[in-house]
């Protein structure tokens, strides 16, 4: 049959500043997560964080866009929320940016990646979650994973991937979406996505030539931007994903392979710098330095009839050590750079931040030129 998995995330309020989430949200967000699955609306879930971010990682039969299971999610954020008031966490609520659930939860703060498809008799499944960044900086690993031989050896070696797969391309400033090919559309995808700010990858598909059914996704991420919700600045949108792996598609080891570079996104510090992603274990999934550097933690599960085996902390692992030292180093390295671009946001995104705030201020001292 099919299931539905959902990850919802939100943040609610950070201990301290906005560096983690405090373990008491988590406890009140598996309550009600449980009571759920007792009445029977959820198969199954897992309460996960990474820095100040809230994950609520559901199973169900209810599809995509299912109103009951947005508001379970809504309703968890604002319970989450209560306790993050009455502690007095630093930005409590922050990410709940309308004050009643009207049947959506787009467009109202948390993001979401859900997808709907039928459980294969082996279903392995990765959520990655990342905190101090944007949805785009899911482009650049996304297509590594489904498009880039260098990466996936599956590609050229495995006769169920060697068609490649479907991309489906957000323009998120224009709200309009284009479905590439690859491989015979490569280049002008890469065309597009290269601009992570403004267009992202919102789900993968499978090709005509898989036996998987063509219309179930074999990735989707979260596009939500939180500056185009609120007009203002709210926190970066940090972004999640889910990746179905093994068996004609992309082995666990090429979906993970992309993160071993820690490859700069734009966020950390207010949201208006650009950084290496760091890929860290659960226990390291707090953010600390200059807010950062921006992180993405990988939870590992397999399928059972819609139940979640799992997770493995799969970034717990001597193997990316070397990755994260590459990371430190490169933080260490732009960051002397301090104020100045590239490691500042250019103009078009910092007038998303606080800046134009301070930029304000300087508007009557300007004169003209001849
Ligand atoms: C970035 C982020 C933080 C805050 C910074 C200032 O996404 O969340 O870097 O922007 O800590 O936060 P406030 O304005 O809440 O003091
Ligand atoms: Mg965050």
């Amino acid at each position: 049959g099919k299931v539905t998995v959902s990850l919802i995330k939100a943040d609610v309020g950070g201990i301290p500043g906005h560096s983690t989430v405090h373990p008491k949200l988590k406890e009140k967000a598996s309550e009600c997560l449980q009571e759920a699955k007792e009445n029977g609306l959820l198969i199954d879930y897992r309460v996960l964080h990474v820095g100040d971010d809230l994950q609520l990682l559901m199973s169900h039969g209810k599809g995509i866009d299912s109103e009951e299971i947005h508001k379970l999610a809504w309703e968890t954020f604002e319970a989450a929320t209560k306790i993050a008031k009455e502690l007095k966490l630093h930005g409590a609520g922050q990410d709940l940016l309308s004050d009643a659930f009207s049947g959506n939860i787009k467009g109202m703060g948390p993001g979401i990646a859900e997808m709907e498809f039928t459980e294969r008799g082996s279903e392995t499944l990765v959520a990655f979650m990342m905190d101090k960044t944007e949805p785009g900086s899911f482009n650049f690993p996304i297509y590594k994973i489904f498009a880039d031989p260098f990466n996936t050896a599956g590609l050229i070696i495995d006769p169920l991937l060697i068609d490649g797969f479907i991309f489906e391309v957000w323009n998120i400033k224009e709200r309009k979406r284009i479905f590439l090919k690859c491989p015979e559309d490569l280049y002008l995808l890469l065309s597009l996505i290269g601009a992570k700010s403004k267009y992202v990858i919102k789900r993968v598909f499978p090709k005509d030539s898989s036996p998987l059914p063509k219309d179930e996704p074999v990735a989707v991420i979260s596009t939500e931007k939180l500056f185009f919700i609120a007009e203002k600045y709210v926190g970066k949108d940090d972004p999640v994903a889910l990746v179905r792996a093994q068996s004609g598609l992309p082995a666990l080891g090429e979906v993970l392979e992309p993160f071993s570079v820690p490859y700069l996104v734009s966020g950390w510090m207010r949201g208006s710098h650009n950084g290496p992603l760091m890929p860290v274990s659960f226990k390291d999934a707090q953010c600390t330095r200059f807010d950062g550097p921006p992180r993405v933690i990988a939870a590992g599960f397999q399928i059972s009839h819609g139940n979640f085996i799992g997770p493995i902390d799969l970034f717990d692992d001597l193997a990316f050590d070397l990755s994260r030292k590459k990371a430190l180093e490169l933080a260490d390295y732009i960051r002397l750079q301090g104020p100045f671009e590239p490691h500042r946001l250019p103009p078009e995104e910092m007038e998303y931040t606080t800046l134009p705030g301070v930029l304000k201020r300087l508007e009557t001292r300007f004169e003209e030129l001849e």
